[in-house]
């Protein structure tokens, strides 16, 4: 046995080192219900103890690499392969000051059903290039408009805003994180917390200092502000993350300055200005969520049995709402199953990849601005492109997800945002499509509808991808992908005091409205049309 000097015997000793350190940190993960008291009364935060043993693997893993001799790439590798940037991506996970800060947990809808149990090495083959989730392996077969939906193109991104309104779950995609332990960095409730934050005495930098009840735009009105390095001053950085979600958080903060307008113009005392604004704001976008995306995405029938009926599945009390794991893993992530790859951003302009040429997380040139008509029906317009449909497999752009997006990666398909559905679904311990097909009483899926056969039982993502082909004709979601969703959409309304649905659930929108009923056009338009009619005098 050769004797370690210089180089060797430091690392042999910081090897020890960080062992007993990691060992010490294991030993002091808690059990499930420590000394009995609730989880909400512990001294400590679980998850922080997670983290650190996620940082200790890290180390121990580079310091063993370097005693066999392979020096370490550009930035540190954690234990399964992925770096984490220095910044500049949504998904930077183990930076402490990024941690969550809320106490929000994720729950279930199941608690009852097992884990499915897939092996990773099958789901990362799934999602991955020319997987049976790459819709770029069939793209071949595909005439013109072959795989455009009923709905158009803007809406999943709505859907994506809803998302980033309320789940925002930093844990690394390796799974080193018990489920238990996730914390939600968004409140569950849609609050449109991604556009207000902490308000203008909490996020002062959001709001115009000249006029803080209105929000800051950049300096032509169609961005976002920004600081000198290019970094979008806005609620939720992901709403940054390419021109759709951007130009639709620009939209909905100029709509919320219109808002301000017409209060005033109705003499509502400067005072309550703001909150008012924000009220009538976010009731209507919760309105809109209930009757004109949900309807349009899980059917209207549907949307009416949940409201008259109420949940079966998804019941908090009020205040004490939740996202259900089935939500966050598996069916409110349909909508990558919408996204195409490119898109046409003016009329009769050339057709652009959404990745990499539309990514975000800095100013985008001054001569690509989306006109909203593209993605969207407006009234006096053509039609808009349609979504993709729902078909099980996901466009280029995101079975390629950018470096900006994922932050570097050792494991290619990491970049794959399939794979990182399947995986998460995976980690959070979901059942599968099937098992929760039967508690809900519905018919499940058939072999050949699911195009592929898998050991155990399906994934709760593709299980819905493939219900919305088969069920809902590539358009819709079908019973399973549906009812959750429409379940905690509403259930979350249900169970925050300050909903409309809570407050005032007869309530109907009081501003101008295009047509005779308000929706999503209308709100995203209002910050555009100064000089239709209406009032905002409540509530
Ligand atoms: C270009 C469009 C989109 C991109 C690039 C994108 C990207 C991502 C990424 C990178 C994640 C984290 C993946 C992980 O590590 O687990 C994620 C999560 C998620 N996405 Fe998307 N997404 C897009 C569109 C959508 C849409 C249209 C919806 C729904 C309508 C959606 C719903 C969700 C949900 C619910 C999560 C889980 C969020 C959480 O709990 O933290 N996304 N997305």
């Amino acid at each position: 046995m050769s004797t370690p000097t210089g180089d060797d015997a430091f690392l042999n000793s910081l090897e020890q080192d960080v062992a007993a350190e990691l060992r010490r940190a294991e030993a002091s993960e808690p059990d499930d219900e420590a000394g009995g008291l609730p989880i909400d009364e512990w001294m400590f935060d679980p998850a922080d103890v997670q983290r650190e043993e996620i940082g200790l693997r890290s180390l121990l893993g580079a310091v063993k690499a370097m005693e066999n001799g392979s020096r370490p790439s550009a930035a540190p590798a954690s234990a399964h392969g992925i770096h984490v940037a220095a910044r500049g991506h949504c998904l930077s996970l183990v930076r402490a000051v990024d941690r969550p800060t809320g106490a929000a947990r994720y729950g279930r809808m199941f608690p009852d059903l097992n884990p499915l149990g897939t092996d990773p090495q099958l789901l990362m083959r799934a999602g991955g290039n020319g997987g049976i989730c790459d819709a770029a392996a069939v793209l071949g077969g595909l005439g013109p408009g072959d795989d455009d939906a009923s709905e158009a193109a803007g809406w999943p991104f709505f859907g994506q805003l809803i998302a980033h309104d309320i789940t925002a779950d930093r844990s690394p995609i390796e799974g080193d994180v018990a489920p238990d332990a996730l914390r939600n960095a968004r409140a569950p409730k849609l609050n449109l917390e991604m556009l207000y934050s902490d308000g203008p005495v909490g996020s002062p930098y959001l709001f115009d200092i000249a006029d803080p009840a209105k929000f800051l735009l950049g300096p032509d009105g169609a961005d976002a502000p920004r600081n000198h390095q290019g970094v979008a001053l806005i609620g939720d950085p992901r709403n940054d993350v390419h021109l759709f979600a951007l130009a639709l958080h620009v939209a909905l903060l100029q709509a919320h300055n219109r808002t301000v307008d017409l209060l005033r113009e109705n003499g509502v005392p400067e005072a309550e200005v703001f909150e008012r604004a924000r009220i009538i704001l976010t009731w209507h976008y919760q309105w809109v969520v209930v009757h004109d995306f949900l309807p349009r995405l899980v059917g209207a029938s549907l949307v009416e049995r949940v409201l008259a009926e109420g949940s079966r599945w998804f019941t908090p009390a009020p205040g004490q709402a939740y996202i259900p794991l089935e939500f966050a893993d598996a069916a409110f992530r349909y909508g990558h199953g919408q996204i195409r790859h490119t898109y046409r951003l003016v009329n009769g302009g050339p057709l652009v990849p959404l990745f990499p040429d539309l990514v975000g997380f800095g100013p985008q040139p001054a001569d690509r601005r989306l006109d909203l008509a593209q993605v969207f029906d407006l009234p006096g317009r053509p039609p808009a492109q349609r979504a993709k449909r729902l078909d099980g497999r996901l466009a280029t752009s995101l079975i390629g997800l950018p470096e900006q997006v994922t932050g570097a990666v050792d494991t290619a398909a990491y970049r794959s945002l399939a794979v990182r559905d399947l995986l998460r679904g995976e980690t959070t311990a979901l059942p599968s499509g099937e098992a929760v097909a039967q508690v809900m009483n519905v018919s499940p899926l058939t072999a050949d509808e699911l195009d592929q056969a898998w050991p155990h039982g399906t994934p709760l993502w593709f299980y819905i991808l493939k219900e919305a082909e088969h069920r809902g004709g590539g358009d819709r979601l079908g019973p399973v992908g549906g009812r959750i969703v429409a379940e905690v959409l509403i259930g979350l309304l249900r169970a925050d005091p300050a909903s409309y649905l809570s407050l005032e659930p007869d309530w109907e929108p009081i501003l101008p409205a295009d047509g005779p009923d308000f929706g999503l056009a209308d709100l995203l338009t209002l910050g555009a049309t100064r000089d239709r009619a209406g009032g905002a005098a409540g509530p």
